[in-house]
């Protein structure tokens, strides 16, 4: 299936759904207790339902009605089904929660993707810490032992690890404390829900997090917070085409993107939303992905596409997150006629006219990416590999004809 795309003006109001990376997140947690935990504004999305399924064949019970999730009961293996945990990087968030809660975790290596190699070691060195014993082979990481409180310096702020480790040391015996925590609104929701789940955390949002293990934690419900990358798609669409739309969403969360798109349009922060009215595109400046609250990595192929799009200016992006993702988006960018010098991991863009071609989605946002730019080129685009769009989004070419672009699947 591919998705075929024409230039078009977007226009009206769209609401957000619940964030992936949180979701994927609170459903590894969900494995810290047997009692029910209920996840409101879940997405119906490939990813959390392949999360929702390994739960389930590790015996879990799992009730799905409309976006509300709940998961309760017991594992009855702690060994995560291979063909399943492969499909997502997601599965790896199973590891800390598992550790905590059993004392033991068999992972099948979810391998790196398009955008990295995303190796787990800063993962495992933070279990080893804890006093887990952690052993590797070519396709699967084995953890076993009880957590015991330690100190851990993260020797990059990773949001998979800080999940994890966050996770491992909420059961362990005794206070950790965890240093250079990724603060990331996703690792703020998770926290958040542990505390409702009687963990003991201190330091919520901050880089260094104090965590004193408990006997156990109980159930909760909590609601997913809204999809900050799938907010700044749809501007970014906006943006592109010309038009003006609303969206809900935490601002906070995006402020960075804001303020690299904002000399391009007319911004209307609300507490829950922002209003875009497009201007004339003017390029994006110097952008340098980073940890939060510096520009999301997952919200740089959108805006490599607005200064692709910007006719007569020249943006620059670096990419200090993952190591393949610029590269490969360039690539296709290029296909539409996009001007782009990419050295190492910086890209010189000199915006201009963009031309409808035949490309391929190689990643999730990457995928995104694409439709940005093939919602202000000039005539159709082809983008295949829209399996890759369907793990984050629900329904995007629906959700985009709505708001009137031309967008259809073939
Ligand atoms: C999470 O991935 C997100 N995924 C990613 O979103 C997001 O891009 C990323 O965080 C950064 O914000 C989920 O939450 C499911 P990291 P994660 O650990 O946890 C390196 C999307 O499209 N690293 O912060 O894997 C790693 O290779 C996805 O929704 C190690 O070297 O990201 C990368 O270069 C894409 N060793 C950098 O750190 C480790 O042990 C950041 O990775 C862990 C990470």
């Amino acid at each position: 299936m591919d998705y075929i795309v024409e230039p078009s003006r977007l226009f009206g109001k769209i609401s957000v759904y619940g964030a992936k990376n949180c979701a994927l997140a609170l459903l590894g947690a969900s494995v810290l207790t047997h009692d029910e935990v209920i996840l409101t504004n879940c997405p119906s999305i490939v990813d959390v339902n392949n999360m929702l399924s390994i739960l389930k064949l590790m015996g879990k019970r799992v009730l799905v009605e409309g976006d509300k999730v709940s998961i309760s009961g017991h594992l009855f293996t702690t060994c995560i089904p291979k063909d399943i945990a492969k499909l997502l990087r997601g599965s790896s968030l199973l590891l800390g929660s598992m550790v905590g809660r059993y004392g033991s975790v068999n992972l099948p290596l979810p391998g790196g993707c398009a955008i990295g190699s995303r190796p787990l070691d800063i993962h495992l060195e933070g279990l080893n810490k804890l006093g887990i014993v952690v052993e590797q082979s070519k396709s699967t990481v084995t953890c076993f032992g009880t957590p015991k409180g330690n100190v851990y310096t993260m020797r990059f702020p990773s949001v998979g690890a800080t999940e994890n480790m966050l996770c491992a040391c909420c059961l362990a015996q005794g206070q950790s404390t965890l240093i250079n925590c990724a603060t990331e609104p996703e690792i703020v929701a998770l926290e958040k829900m542990l505390v409702q789940m009687g963990a003991k955390i201190d330091g919520i949002g901050k880089s260094v997090v104090h965590i004193q293990g408990v006997e156990g934690l109980h159930g909760t419900q909590f609601q997913i917070i809204p999809d900050r990358i799938v907010a700044a798609t749809y501007l970014s669409c906006a943006l592109a085409s010309g038009g003006s739309i609303t969206v809900n969403c935490n601002p906070k969360d995006l402020f960075a993107f804001l303020q690299t798109i904002a000399s391009s349009c007319k911004l209307s922060i609300y507490k829950n939303a922002v209003s875009l009215q497009s201007r004339s595109l003017q390029g994006v400046g110097q952008v340098q992905t980073g940890p939060y609250p510096q520009f999301a990595t997952d919200m740089q192929p959108l805006i490599l596409s607005l200064a692709a799009l910007s006719s007569g200016s020249v943006s620059i992006i670096k990419e200090d997150v993952f190591e393949n993702r610029l590269a490969n988006q360039c690539n296709q960018l290029i296909k539409m006629g996009a001007e782009i010098s990419l050295k190492d991991n910086i890209a010189v863009v000199m915006g201009g006219n963009l031309v409808g071609a035949t490309v391929k989605a190689l990643d999730l946002r990457g995928g995104a990416g694409l439709v940005v730019a093939a919602l202000g080129a000039k005539g159709k685009t082809r983008i295949s590999g829209i399996e890759n769009i369907n793990r984050g989004y629900v329904d995007l070419a629906q959700n985009l004809s709505n708001l009137g672009a031309k967008i259809s699947c073939s």
